[in-house]
């Protein structure tokens, strides 16, 4: 075939692992105080019925380890009014719902009596514990608790929010203000794919669950030891994570602010899929700014919008009907982990020792599951993580997932997002290591060559030899002349 009919190289994708087929059993849901905050009724979870809320009436906390709450009897602002002084938001806050129903309802009299504000009026029983750094912890709730939350959000009622000097400045950004302002079509759009959200909950109300973990590395890995060979790679310059890795662990290229810029202007990878699959911007409320080792990981969350385009020309392109099937805690068998990348303004600071060290274990950290057998995790679905908006090198990047992968004990599904060069180029260098059963330390020691050989000497912007080139000969001129193959010495 001609060499631009080529869509995909390497391992067919039908032949890598997806959920729910892989996965093994899964123990039962249950509560783990300091480690897995179970917000719903666990004894009464049924297929197909919301949830029931747990427990069943709202416990009021006002501390630096929970989400504070919107309706919690400590949220006070300042009124000009002088004889009031404060005013309990509490208070405020159911009146303001009511007129709220009221309007709406007196607006469209003829909808009157179909529609349904119990999200609206429900509180989230449970105070919500902050995910802060270092943590690991879940959090469990339901699809309807998310909602309620993320109406919360839109109205921009979580006290302590809208500003950055408050103990919330190492959280991001939760309620929705920055989304309302400015002209942008963009925004516009933006608006529509959430909007389809809300109106497709309010029609339908979804009933599964949706989990949040934090999770941090304990210990680098000392990468320079490992024995362990690659996996297996299927690489496609077509299609995308979301469509094309259902059932894999899909890569959110993230911001150390979960969600990135999706409640004000930004509208690139972790963006888009936090607005076509909106309870991820949940996280936001109780997640704060994720160190070098650590993750999170989003199980359950479901689509509700298509899309056309990317960034400026990014579109809403109607309501998506998913139909991922659920696992035994009643998720959708979609699991994104959050992993951010360095920002590169300089290209050469890449290939540093300290910054290799740092990617690694950050996707490290996103891919190992070490409570689970390896025959039972599905596939990273990834793409050229780092390497948009944050700068970095696509072929670099490309190899750093498929070590952190292997030492995962996970095969890599990778979309090059339209790049034929780069799916031929990281085929390439996959086959070639893969052929000479090079490890993933003997891989990390090449980097480092490459680094002290090529990188620290350059003068210019850019190395003179790609990393790709200098792979091919350091590994060829150490074979014997007959077992070196230039065939694939391409860059
Ligand atoms: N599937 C596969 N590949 C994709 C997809 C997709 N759906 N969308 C984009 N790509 P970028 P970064 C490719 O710039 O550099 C956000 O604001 C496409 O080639 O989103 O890690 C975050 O919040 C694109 O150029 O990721 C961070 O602040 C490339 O992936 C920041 O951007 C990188 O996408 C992270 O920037």
């Amino acid at each position: 075939a001609a060499e631009s009919d080529v869509k995909w190289l390497g391992t067919p994708i039908n032949e890598l692992k997806r959920m729910p087929e892989c996965g093994g059993p899964l123990p039962p849901l249950k509560n783990v105080p300091g480690q897995h905050t179970v917000m719903i009724r666990t004894d009464l979870l049924q297929n197909g019925k919301v949830p029931v809320p747990y427990p069943s009436k709202f416990k009021d906390t006002w501390d630096d380890v929970h989400v504070k709450m919107p309706c919690s009897s400590w949220n006070m602002f300042p009124v000009k009014d002088e004889v009031m002084g404060f005013f309990c938001i509490s208070i405020l806050y159911n009146y303001i719902i009511c007129l709220l129903q009221d309007a709406i309802l007196n607006y469209s009299a003829s909808n009157a009596r179909k529609w349904d504000f119990t999200a609206l009026h429900l509180y989230c029983s449970k105070p919500i514990p902050l995910l802060k750094g270092g943590m690991n912890h879940s959090i469990t709730m339901s699809q309807e608790q998310v909602a309620c939350l993320l109406a919360n959000a839109f109205f921009c009622t979580f006290p302590r929010r809208n500003s950055r000097r408050t103990e919330y400045c190492n959280y991001p950004d939760i309620n929705f203000f920055r989304l309302f302002e400015g002209s942008s079509s963009r925004k516009i759009e933006k608006l529509k794919t959430l909007m389809c959200y809300f109106k497709s909950f309010t029609e339908e109300k979804p009933t599964g669950l949706v989990t949040f973990t934090r999770k941090s590395l304990d210990k680098p890995l000392n990468w320079k030891s490992l024995r362990t060979p690659l996996t297996n790679l299927h690489i496609t310059c077509e299609g995308t994570i979301e469509d094309d890795g259902y059932g894999m662990l899909q890569v959110d290229f993230a911001n150390q602010f979960v969600g990135g810029g999706v409640t004000s202007s930004g509208l690139v990878q972790e963006e888009i899929r936090f607005l076509i699959n909106p309870e991820l911007i949940v996280s936001r409320l109780f997640t704060e700014a994720l160190d070098h080792n650590e993750c999170l990981i989003i199980t359950g969350t479901q689509q509700y919008s298509k899309y056309t385009g990317y960034a400026q020309t990014y579109q809403w392109s109607g309501s998506h009907q998913d139909t991922t099937p659920r696992d035994g805690w009643q998720r959708r068998c979609t699991e994104i982990v959050a992993i951010d990348a360095l920002q590169f303004r300089n290209f050469l600071e890449q290939f540093r020792p300290e910054k290799i060290n740092r990617e690694l274990n950050k996707a490290y950290c996103g891919f190992a599951r070490p409570e689970e057998q390896k025959q039972n995790l599905a596939a990273v679905a990834t793409g050229n993580w780092g390497c948009g908006v944050f700068g970095g090198d696509t072929r670099l990047k490309a190899l750093l997932q498929m070590l952190a992968a292997a030492e995962a004990g996970r095969d890599v599904a990778y979309f090059t997002f339209g790049d034929s060069q780069l799916m031929t180029d990281v085929y390439n260098m996959h086959s070639f290591l893969t052929r000479r059963k090079i490890s993933v330390g003997e891989v990390y020691d090449l980097l480092g060559q490459y680094y002290s050989s090529v990188c620290k000497t350059c003068l210019g912007r850019r190395p003179v030899v790609s990393l790709y080139s200098f792979i091919y000969q350091q590994v060829s001129s150490s074979l014997a002349p007959e077992d070196s193959d230039r065939g694939s010495a391409r860059q």
